[in-house]
């Protein structure tokens, strides 16, 4: 397909109301769980971005049908035959890798292609391996596929995260489910997304208590007593996060509707610090800026801290805040590429190792940038709205991976922005 640019106007605000899609980071994995329902499982409220699309790819392959209808998908694994996900697919999105513990729970095999890193960082899965070793999963690489096998069947396990790894809580989490016997998973992830996932799993027959915190107890039931389920994915926190962070930037008023606002409380905490005032229901949140923008420091961590796919939407404030801001990333070990890009809009930023240093500035000016993951490009067209002139960003295959219909959504809350052909261009 032809490369598309995103072009936007600068001096411009953002106001009015905004409903949020279903959470990408938790339609993914509750597809990955389908596998263990054999049968069709009914999903609400996934979004319509390419990562869906790859995901519904990869269930596919496996024997499964997948049928969207609006923002519902009928995916009914019944006939999932295949335990195996080629590179080909795992290869185009890492997050293919969640349909490796459905797939040993369900069959306790599984053949799934080694992901590779990305830009922000190696994206290991050791403590994936790890923890399904526990519960007695055997690994064998064969040439770049993870060939996993359960030797002596599933067998509950007591294992203690060194990191609490998203990933790594899901897949335990998705295996666990039909393991023999009592499941204790210490130092879990907390993501609200992981408890949207345990939810579902539940409502399909499984046991399992305590998502949402960092000891998540799981016990094994039958594969045969798990059935599918209809399920409403959670409102996208990131997305919200990234909105509100627009909103902020240019002043607002701007709501955001569709999300629990106590999944953002860090970054309502840090907006609040930045001389916002931030009004919250039970699924919107308000923000309006009227006194200038104040500095702020922020350590990114694992929910509850404040989140690593809101760092580069927040290190856009600072670059435009009053003094100094030190922003530290702790989750990905390269993920200050924004930085550069930002800088070619005249920001101001010092990068020290983990640590970016942001020295306010009085505005930006619009410039061609390129877009490195999916929140630093989604940053990046936020920077060109509150920037003096014209501002093209590039590569939006990053950014169609996790935001639905962002152009439209701008414009609705008042930004001058449309998508045209690169070689519409020259
Ligand atoms: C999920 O990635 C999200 N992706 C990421 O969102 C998000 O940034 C991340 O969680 C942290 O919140 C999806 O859910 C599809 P991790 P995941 O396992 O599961 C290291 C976005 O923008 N690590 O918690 O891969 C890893 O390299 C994306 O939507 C190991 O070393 O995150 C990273 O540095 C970006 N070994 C850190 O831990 C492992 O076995 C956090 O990874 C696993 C992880």
């Amino acid at each position: 397909m032809n490369q598309e640019v995103i072009i936007v106007r600068g001096n411009h605000t953002l106001k009015g109301d905004v409903r949020v899609s279903g959470a990408k980071n938790s339609a993914l994995k509750l597809m990955a769980a389908s596998i263990l329902g054999q049968g069709e499982t009914i999903l609400h409220n996934v979004p319509l971005i390419s990562d869906i699309e790859l995901m519904s790819e990869v269930l596919a392959r496996l024997g499964a049908t997948v049928v969207r209808e609006g923002h519902t998908l009928r995916i009914n694994t019944a006939d999932v035959d295949s335990c195996e996900t080629p590179y080909e697919l795992v290869s185009k999105m890492r997050a293919s890798i969640s349909v490796l513990g459905p797939l040993i729970g369900r069959f306790g095999e599984a053949r799934v292609a080694m992901p590779g890193g990305c830009q922000i960082g190696a994206r290991k899965i050791d403590m994936h391996l790890v923890g399904l070793e526990a519960l007695g999963v055997a690994f064998d690489v064969d040439h770049g596929v993870l060939a996993a096998t359960t030797p002596n069947g599933l067998r509950g396990t007591h294992v203690y995260l060194e990191f609490p790894s998203v990933g790594a809580t899901e897949n335990m989490l998705m295996a666990a489910v039909t393991a023999e016997g009592h499941t204790a998973i210490e130092n879990a992830a907390c993501e609200p997304e992981i408890e949207d996932l345990a939810n579902m799993l539940n409502a399909m027959g499984a046991r399992v208590a305590g998502a949402g915190t960092s000891l998540i107890e799981i016990e094994g039931v039958p594969l045969s007593t798990l059935h599918p389920c209809e399920h409403t994915t959670v409102g996208d926190r990131i997305e919200a996060g990234t909105f509100l962070a627009g909103g902020a930037l240019t002043g607002g008023p701007l709501t955001v509707h569709g999300i629990d606002p106590a999944f953002l409380r860090m970054a309502i905490m840090k907006l609040r610090a930045m001389g916002c005032d931030v009004e919250t229901g039970d699924d919107w949140i308000t923000v309006r800026r009227e006194e200038p923008l104040s500095s702020v420091d922020i350590q990114t961590l694992p929910h509850p801290g404040f989140p690593t796919d809101l760092q580069a939407q927040f290190m856009l404030l600072a670059a435009l805040a009053d003094d100094v801001s030190v922003i530290t990333e702790n989750v990905f070990e390269n993920r200050f590429m924004f930085a550069a890009e930002l800088m070619r809009m005249g920001a101001d930023v010092t990068l020290d190792d983990h640590h970016a240093i942001v020295r306010g500035v009085d505005n930006l000016e619009g410039a061609p940038v390129s877009s490195t993951d999916l929140r630093a490009g989604a940053a990046l067209v936020l920077a060109g709205i509150v920037a003096d002139g014209e501002t093209s960003v590039h590569h939006l295959e990053h950014i169609d991976r996790g935001y639905e219909d962002y152009v439209g959504k701008l414009a609705s809350l008042g930004a001058d922005i449309r998508r045209v052909p690169a070689d519409s261009l020259r």
